[in-house]
């Protein structure tokens, strides 16, 4: 499973980074992004609850 953040649709709420640590977190521009290539085993739900809690809808999974 990958998680990607659309950096134009992300307005740095913060969100997905307080339910799954594991996967996001804030890059240089003070947005999130996804510091994992793959999401780790056991943390699937953790970032399907990021992208379905993203205000923006900015997380993609796949
Ligand atoms: Fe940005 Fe959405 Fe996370 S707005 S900080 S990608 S919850």
């Amino acid at each position: 499973m990958k998680a990607v953040v659309d950096q134009d649709l992300c307005i740095s709420c913060g969100a997905c980074i307080d339910v799954c640590p594991e996967v996001f977190d804030w890059n240089d521009e003070e947005k999130a992004h996804a510091i994992v290539d793959e999401v780790p085993e056991g943390q699937e739900d953790q970032a399907r609850e990021a992208a379905d809690g993203c205000p923006t809808e900015a997380i993609k999974i796949s």
